[in-house]
C-alpha cells in the first residue's frame, strides 16, 4: 500500500478501505505522508465526498492516533459530552456546563481555540485572570472529582491527526466538508473518553453548515459513528444565519455569560443553553422530560446554584473569582463607540460570518494559529432580526484598541445590517432535534 494509490482512488470517486484510511491517518501522523500529499488526498474528500462506512473508518483512526481516555471509568460516572460545530458570539459552553453540573452532570470538558471567524471557549476561558486551561490530567481528573466539573483545552495527545489536518483543511480551503467535519468532531468526542454526546450543529451563514439538508446530512452522520462507537449522541439543530446572544469578543462574551448565570438572559441564547442542557440531563440519566428538565435548569439560574458553580470552577482552575464578581475589573478597550442607525425599519439580516470577521479584524481572533489576541476587544449587538429600529437608536457598540480598525470596523458594521420597510420574522434559535 502506498500514498500515491490512495490519493488517486479518492481522486477516481472510489471507496477506501478501513486499511487505507488508517495507513493514511499513522503515516500522515507521524509525519511520513507529506503535508503536499495530505492536501491532495483532503481535497479529494471535500470534492468526492466519502460513504458513511469511510467517515466511520476516519473518526475512529483519528481517535485511535492519540491516547484514548476513559474518563467513566476514571470517574465512576457517566460523562455527557458537548462540542459545537462552530459559530459566533457562541458562548454557550461558559454557561451550560457550569448549569448542568449545578443540576448533578458530570462535566469533563476539553475544548478548542477559535480558528477563521469562530470563537473558541478556550480563548474566552483564558480571559479570566489567572484562569488555566492547560491542567494535566491527574489535576483535570481531580477538580471533576471535587466539584463535579473541569473545563480545559484539549490535551496535546487528544487525536492529534485532527489536528494536523484541521489546521491543513483550514489553510487550503477544505473546511466546509460533512465528512470531514463529521469525522473531526467525533474523533476528539471518541478519544476524549465521552460515554454520551450532545452536539450543537450550527446552521446558516456564520456556521459551516448553511442550510438545514446539509446540518441533517452532517447531523446522522454523527449520530450514526456514535452508534457505532457505543456513544449515544443528540443533535440539536441550532440557528446561526445572525450571532448568538449579544457580544462577539473573549471578555465581552465571559461578561455576558456571567450575566446571564445571574439571571440576565437573552432569548435566542437561553433557547439554546436550555435545550442543550435539557438533553444533557437526559443522557445523564437526570429526567427524560424534556420541558421539565428546563425548568429545573431554570430554577438554578433564579437560585445561583449555576452561577456559584461558575465561580467554584474558576477558582478550582487557578481563576481570580473578584473579575466575575466584579465585571468592570475586567480590562476594557481603549476606543468604546457607539454606533446609531442611519434609518428607521425592521432589522432584516445580520451577517453572522461578517459580524465574526469583523471581530478578528479587531483582534478577538486569530487568522493564523500564532495569532495573539486581544481580549478586550470585539462588537455587542443590541438588535435581532424582526427587531423594530429607530433612526439615530444605539444598535452596536464597537471595543478596539486601533482607532483606524475601529473607523473601518463601524462602517463594516453598518453594511451587513440590512433593514428593511416592512416587516420581518424573528429568527427560530432551535430548528430541529435528530436523535
Ligand atoms: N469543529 C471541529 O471540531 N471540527 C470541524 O471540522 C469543524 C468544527
Amino acid at each position: 500500500m502506498n500514498i500515491l494509490e490512495i490519493i488517486e482512488k479518492k481522486r477516481d470517486k472510489k471507496e477506501l478501505t478501513k486499511e487505507e484510511i488508517e495507513f493514511f491517518i499513522k503515516k500522515y501522523t507521524k509525519g511520513e505522508v507529506t503535508d503536499y500529499q495530505a492536501a491532495a488526498l483532503i481535497m479529494a474528500i471535500y470534492l468526492n465526498g466519502m460513504t458513511n462506512k469511510e467517515t466511520t473508518n476516519l473518526a475512529i483512526s483519528m481517535a485511535n492516533s492519540g491516547e484514548i481516555l476513559n474518563l467513566s471509568k476514571e470517574l465512576g460516572k457517566i460523562i455527557v459530552d458537548k462540542h459545537s460545530s462552530g459559530g459566533v458570539g457562541d458562548k454557550v459552553s461558559l454557561i451550560l456546563l457550569p448549569l448542568v453540573s449545578s443540576v448533578g452532570v458530570t462535566v469533563a470538558k476539553m475544548s478548542g481555540r477559535g480558528l477563521g471567524f469562530t470563537g473558541g471557549t478556550v480563548d474566552k476561558l483564558e480571559s479570566i485572570p489567572g484562569y488555566r486551561t492547560n491542567l494535566n490530567m491527574d489535576e483535570f481528573i481531580k477538580n471533576v472529582k471535587e466539584i463535579g466539573i473541569s473545563m480545559i483545552s484539549q490535551t496535546e495527545n487528544l487525536a492529534p491527526a485532527d489536528k494536523k489536518i484541521y489546521a491543513l483543511r483550514d489553510s487550503i480551503s477544505c473546511v466546509e466538508s460533512i465528512p470531514l467535519i463529521a469525522s473531526s468532531i467525533m474523533s476528539k468526542k471518541i478519544a476524549s473518553g465521552a460515554d454520551k454526546i450532545v452536539l450543537d450543529v450550527t446552521v446558516g451563514n456564520g456556521a459551516f453548515m448553511k442550510d438545514i439538508e446539509s446540518a441533517r446530512k452532517l447531523a446522522k452522520e454523527m449520530i450514526g459513528i456514535g452508534n457505532l462507537a457505543n456513544r449515544k449522541t443528540v443533535c440539536v439543530l441550532t440557528n446561526m444565519d445572525e450571532p448568538l446572544g449579544i457580544n462577539i469578543g473573549n471578555t465581552l462574551e465571559v461578561i455576558e455569560a456571567v450575566e446571564f448565570l445571574k439571571g440576565k438572559m437573552q432569548e435566542d441564547l437561553k433557547e439554546v443553553v436550555l435545550e442543550l442542557g435539557s438533553y444533557m440531563m437526559y443522557l445523564a440519566g437526570l429526567g427524560d422530560d424534556i420541558d421539565k428538565n428546563k425548568e429545573i435548569l431554570l430554577e438554578n439560574i433564579k437560585n445561583k446554584k449555576a452561577y456559584n458553580k461558575f465561580l467554584e470552577l474558576v477558582e478550582k482552575q487557578g481563576g481570580d473569582i473578584s473579575y466575575i464578581e466584579t465585571l468592570e475589573k475586567f480590562e476594557k478597550a481603549k476606543y468604546v463607540e457607539d454606533i446609531k442607525i442611519e434609518k428607521e425599519g425592521y432589522i432584516s439580516k445580520i451577517d453572522a460570518k461578517e459580524m465574526g470577521k469583523i471581530a478578528c479584524f479587531l483582534g478577538a481572533g486569530r487568522t493564523k494559529k500564532e495569532d495573539k489576541i486581544d481580549n478586550s476587544v470585539g462588537i455587542s449587538l443590541f438588535k435581532k432580526v424582526g427587531d423594530k429600529v429607530k433612526k439615530e437608536e444605539i444598535i452596536a457598540t464597537i471595543y478596539a484598541n486601533d482607532k483606524e480598525k475601529l473607523n473601518k470596523a463601524k462602517n463594516k458594521i453598518l453594511e451587513n445590517i440590512k433593514i428593511s420597510k416592512e416587516k420581518q420574522e424573528k429568527l427560530k434559535s432551535i430548528l430541529e432535534v435528530i436523535k
